[in-house]
C-alpha cells in the first residue's frame, strides 16, 4: 500500500517529512526513504524496516532545505531492501521519486530505457520511472510529467521532484490516493490525511487521473493530460485518529470499504489486456513441465485463509480437474501427510508468520515438495521460505479480523485455477475470456455490495441480542458460510454454526426453534432448488431467515423473511460479493453489543505460536 508524504516550506523539511510518515506507517512499513532538496543537491537517505531504522541512519546522515519526499514502503515488485526502498532515482542523480501502486507496464519501460543506456539499481517498477523522467526532460517538469503519464499504465500516485526546480513538487493520482495539505507559504503532500492534520485542515483531495503542482505559495491542479482544474477545499473535521481510519469508525469498517481497491491491485498486470490469459510472468518460477506435472495440491492454512483456501478448492478442481485437500496447518503437520512427488504444497497466510502454516511450509520443504505462498506481506517468512510467491496486495490488514486479505487470497486463487487450466490446456478460449472479463468486473461488482450496509446494520441491531445464529448454504456458499460463522462469532461474540444446508437433518435442525435467525446463502443456480427446500425446513420451524441471492431472484422473499440482493456475478466468482454483506453483518452486530471490534477478546492479529 505505501505511505507517501511532501513538504515544500520554511519548517525543518526532515521533521515534517518524518513526522508525516509515522502517521502512515500503518500503510506498510517494509522499508522507508526520504529525499530533500539542499543547497542545490538531491540527498537521498533510505533504509530497509521499520521508519526508526531510516531515523538513526538519519542522525549518521542528516538532511536539511526547504523541499522534500518520503515513502513507507509496502513492497509488491522487489523483496525489501534498501536499494528498493523509494525514493528512486534517474542515472544523473537530478530527481527522485515515491510512488504507491503498480507501474503494469514496468519491464517493457525497463527493456528500453536499458537499451538506451539507463543504467538500474533496484528490482523495483518505481524505478523505470526515474528514468523515464530523465529520458523525457525537457526543462519544464509540469510538461515532461504530463509525457510520463501518457507512457505508464497501472495505478499510481506518483510525487516527483528535481534540483532544476527548486521551488516545484509534482503529484499524479492514478487509482492510488493522494491529499495535497494546503499551508500559509507552506504546502504538504500525502497518501491520507493523518500526516498534515498537525499543520493544517484544509486539503485538496486529487480525484483520479488528477495531477497537481505544488509550490510554495501555490498549488495548482490539473487532469494527467495537462488541462486545468479547479478543486474545492476540503475543510477536515475529524480528530487524528479518526483521520487514521480514513474518517471510519473502525479499522475494519475502513478495510472492508477498501476491498474494491484491494480487488483490482490483486488483478492489476495479472490478466492479458484482451483477457486471453493468466499472467504471472517472473512470479512463478514454474516451467510448462511442472505445471502439467502437479497431480495434487494440498492447500494449507488456518482460520480465514483456511476458509479462503476450500473455496480455492472449489475453483482448482471445477476448472484446472486437479484433485485439491484443503488441510489445517495445525492438524497438517502431526498426521504425516500422504505427498506424492508430484503434489504441490499451496500454503495461504495474511502475515506470512502464523507458526502452524510455517511449520507445514518447512516439513514440505523438507521432503522436498514444491512450495507456493500466498501471502499478503512481502517481507514475511513464508514469503521468504517458499520456493514461489503469489502477493495478494490487500495492504496492511490492522483490524484482527480477516476481510480483505480473504477477498484477495479468494482473487489469487481464481487466477491460479484459470492459470493451471489454461496452461494445461482444459479451457477453450471463450470460457477463459469469460471468467477473465467477469474477474475484472469485480471490483465493481464490490463496490455495488456494499451499498447493502444500511438494511445489515439495520437486522443486526435488530438481532444483536440473540446468542445463537447458523448459516447454510451449499457448494462454495457453504465454504462462504464458515467464514460467515467465524466472523460473527470472533468480533460479536454471538455462537455461530455453518452447516452445508443439506446436512441440517442430519442432527442440527433439532436446535431450531422459533425465532433463531438462519443466515441462508443461494448464489448457485444448480443448487437453487434444493437449497430452497433446505430453507423450507427451517421455515417450518419458525426459524427467521435472512436469504442471500443475486438481485433478480424475486422467487426467494416468497420463502424467506429478509433478503439480501447481491449484483450478478458468475456463480462460481459469487464468494467475493458474498462475503461482504456476511462481514458486514459481523461487523454491525460487533458494534451493536458495544465490543471492541478492531481487537476482540483473547484474539491476536498474527498468531506466531503453535
Ligand atoms: C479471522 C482471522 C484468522 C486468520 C488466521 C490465519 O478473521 O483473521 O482466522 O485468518 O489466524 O492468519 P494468517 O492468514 O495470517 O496465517
Amino acid at each position: 500500500m505505501c505511505g507517501i508524504v511532501g513538504y515544500i516550506g520554511p519548517r525543518n523539511v526532515k521533521d515534517v517529512v518524518i513526522g508525516g510518515l509515522a502517521k502512515l506507517e500503518y500503510r506498510g512499513y517494509d522499508s522507508a526513504g526520504i529525499a530533500t532538496l539542499d543547497n542545490d543537491k538531491v540527498s537521498v537517505v533510505k533504509s530497509v524496516g521499520r521508519l526508526s531504522n531510516l531515523e538513526e541512519k538519519l542522525e549518521r546522515t542528516p538532511v536539511g532545505g526547504h523541499l522534500g519526499i518520503g515513502h513507507t514502503r509496502w513492497a509488491t515488485h522487489g523483496r525489501p531492501s534498501d536499494e528498493n526502498a523509494h525514493p528512486h532515482q534517474d542515472c544523473s542523480g537530478r530527481f527522485a521519486i515515491i510512488h504507491n501502486g503498480i507501474i503494469e507496464n514496468y519491464l517493457s519501460l525497463r527493456e528500453e530505457l536499458l537499451a538506451k543506456g539507463h543504467q538500474f539499481k533496484s528490482e523495483t517498477d518505481t524505478e523505470v520511472v526515474a528514468h523515464l523522467i530523465e529520458e523525457l526532460y525537457n526543462g519544464d517538469l509540469f510538461a515532461t510529467m504530463v509525457a510520463v503519464g501518457k507512457r505508464i499504465k497501472g495505478a499510481y500516485a506518483l510525487v516527483v521532484m528535481t534540483k532544476d526546480e527548486p521551488d516545484t513538487i509534482i503529484a499524479m493520482r492514478k487509482a492510488s490516493p493522494l491529499i495535497i495539505g494546503l499551508g500559509d507559504g507552506e504546502n504538504f503532500i500525502a497518501s491520507d490525511i493523518p500526516a498534515v492534520l498537525e499543520y493544517t485542515r484544509r486539503v485538496y483531495v486529487l480525484a483520479d487521473g488528477e495531477m497537481a503542482v505544488i509550490h510554495r505559495n501555490s498549488v495548482e491542479c490539473f487532469t494527467l493530460a495537462g488541462e486545468a482544474v479547479s478543486k474545492d477545499v476540503l475543510e477536515v473535521t475529524w480528530d487524528a485518529v479518526a483521520a487514521e481510519r480514513g474518517g471510519y469508525d473502525h479499522f475494519m469498517l475502513k478495510e472492508i470499504h477498501e476491498q474494491p481497491k484491494a480487488i483490482r491491485d490483486t488483478l492489476t498486470g495479472r490478466i492479458a489486456p484482451d483477457y486471453s490469459r493468466v499472467v504471472f510472468g517472473e512470479e512463478l518460477s514454474w516451467t510448462p513441465e511442472f505445471v502439467r506435472s502437479v497431480d495434487r495440491i494440498h492447500i494449507v492454512a488456518c482460520g480465514t485463509s483456511w476458509h479462503a483456501g476450500l473455496v480455492g478448492k472449489a475453483v482448482i478442481e471445477q476448472l484446472a480437474r486437479i484433485p485439491v485437500d484443503v488441510e489445517i496447518a495445525s492438524e497438517y503437520r502431526y498426521r504425516n501427510p500422504i505427498q506424492s512427488e508430484n503434489t504441490l504444497i499451496v500454503v495461504i497466510s495474511q502475515s506470512g508468520e502464523t507458526a502452524d502454516t510455517l511449520a507445514a511450509l518447512r516439513d514440505a520443504k523438507a521432503r522436498g515438495r514444491k512450495v507456493l505462498a500466498i501471502t499478503n506481506v512481502v517481507g514475511s517468512s513464508a514469503a521468504r521460505e517458499a520456493d514461489d510467491v503469489l502477493i495478494t496486495r490487500a495492504g496492511p490488514e490492522i483490524a484482527v479480523a480477516s476481510t480483505k486479505a480473504y477477498t484477495t487470497q479468494l482473487v489469487v486463487l481464481y487466477l491460479l485455477a484459470v492459470y493451471f487450466a489454461q496452461e494445461r490446456g482444459l479451457l477453450d478460449d471463450t470460457l477463459i475470456r469469460e471468467l477473465l472479463t467477469g474477474m475484472a468486473a469485480l471490483p465493481q461488482a464490490a463496490d455495488q455490495v456494499l451499498d447493502t450496509a444500511p438494511q445489515l446494520e439495520q437486522f443486526a441491531k435488530d438481532w444483536s441480542k440473540v446468542e445463537d445464529t447458523f448459516f447454510i448454504g451449499r457448494g462454495v456458499d457453504y465454504y462462504l458460510s464458515l467464514e460467515g460463522a467465524l466472523k460473527l462469532k470472533e468480533i460479536s461474540y454471538i455462537h455461530a454454526e455453518a452447516y452445508a444446508a443439506g446436512e441440517l437433518k442430519h442432527g442440527t435442525l433439532a436446535l431450531i426453534t422459533e425465532g433463531v435467525p438462519v443466515i441462508a446463502l443461494v448464489t448457485q443456480t444448480d443448487l437453487y432448488e434444493k437449497t430452497l427446500s433446505n430453507i423450507k425446513e427451517v421455515k417450518a420451524r419458525d426459524a427467521f431467515v435472512l436469504g442471500v441471492t443475486f438481485v433478480g431472484d424475486e422467487a426467494l422473499a416468497k420463502s424467506v423473511d429478509q433478503v439480501i440482493y447481491l449484483p450478478k456475478t458468475m456463480p462460481l466468482l459469487s464468494p467475493i460479493v458474498t462475503v461482504i454483506p456476511l462481514q458486514l453483518l459481523a461487523y454491525y452486530a460487533a458494534v451493536a453489543r458495544g465490543n471492541d471490534v478492531d481487537k476482540p477478546r483473547n484474539l491476536a492479529k498474527s498468531v506466531t505460536v503453535e
